[in-house]
């Protein structure tokens, strides 16, 4: 597979389960390394940047939202021990979890036990996504991050993401197609290659895989709609 993302451009990645999606990213900060070919970041081979140069740059929310033993802010803080309230509280608004946290009788210092049990899955998954923002990264990737939250929800959080980071590029994973369709670029995968990369309109015409997707979701109106 061969492709460019722009700074700033948000970048939606969809395909069948095992597909690839996860693989993809994850090349992205090493936790694998390609066999063969190479991933850049502004022009410089992943593998040359220092763990801590790469992965300074860029928040990840994985597949599975993963919060630690101690406290949300201790959660918060994890890639940035030195952020502040300010930020933190930008970042769980981002993410849409300023109210839920708020509404906790001891806010943001309210304790999280093993694994995040005391949390839902869509409340996890939103305190991920604002650990992810702590610290101002410059590329935000998230693995299938909203899949328990509403719709509602999910859309209020792409519109925040958008329009409260200015300048971040974002990859978005995700198995729905009301998710990713208006990113400014989809790459579709199927069985570990590029089935088609365009935007929805482009790839509606050009890809049989991502038309199928959407029109097993979304409804015939919804697939034509701009
Ligand atoms: N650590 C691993 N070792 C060996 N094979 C793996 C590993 N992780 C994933 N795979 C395989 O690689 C392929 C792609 O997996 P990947 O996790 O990237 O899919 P995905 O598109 O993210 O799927 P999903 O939508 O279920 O998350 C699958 O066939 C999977 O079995
Ligand atoms: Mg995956």
């Amino acid at each position: 597979m061969n492709f460019t993302i722009l700074r700033g451009e948000t970048v939606g990645i969809i395909g069948g389960t095992g597909s690839g999606k996860s693989t993809l990213i994850n090349l992205i900060p090493r936790f694998y390394d390609v066999t063969s070919g190479a991933v850049l970041i502004d022009g410089v081979d992943v593998r040359d940047y220092s763990f801590s140069e790469l992965r300074g740059q860029i928040g990840m929310v994985p597949q599975e939202a993963v919060l630690f033993s101690g406290t949300i802010e201790s959660n918060l803080r994890f890639g940035c021990l030195n952020a502040t309230d300010e930020e933190m509280k930008k970042a769980l608004k981002i993410a849409q979890a300023y109210e839920f946290v708020s509404a906790l009788p001891q806010g943001v210092h309210s304790p999280v036990n093993q694994g995040g049990k005391n949390f839902s899955g869509g409340q996890k998954q939103r305190l991920t996504i604002a650990r992810a923002l702590v610290g101002s990264p410059q590329i935000l990737m998230l693995d299938d991050s909203a899949s328990a939250l509403d719709f509602a929800t999910d859309a209020a959080l792409r519109k925040s993401i958008q329009n409260e980071t200015s300048g971040i590029t974002v990859l978005m994973v995700s198995q729905r197609a009301s998710t990713i369709r208006r990113a400014d670029k989809i790459i579709v995968l199927d069985d570990g290659e590029v089935a088609g990369i365009g935007t929805h309109e482009q790839l509606l015409d050009s890809c049989d895989v991502y038309r199928e997707i959407c029109l097993s979701q979304l409804s015939r109106e919804e697939v034509g709609k701009k």
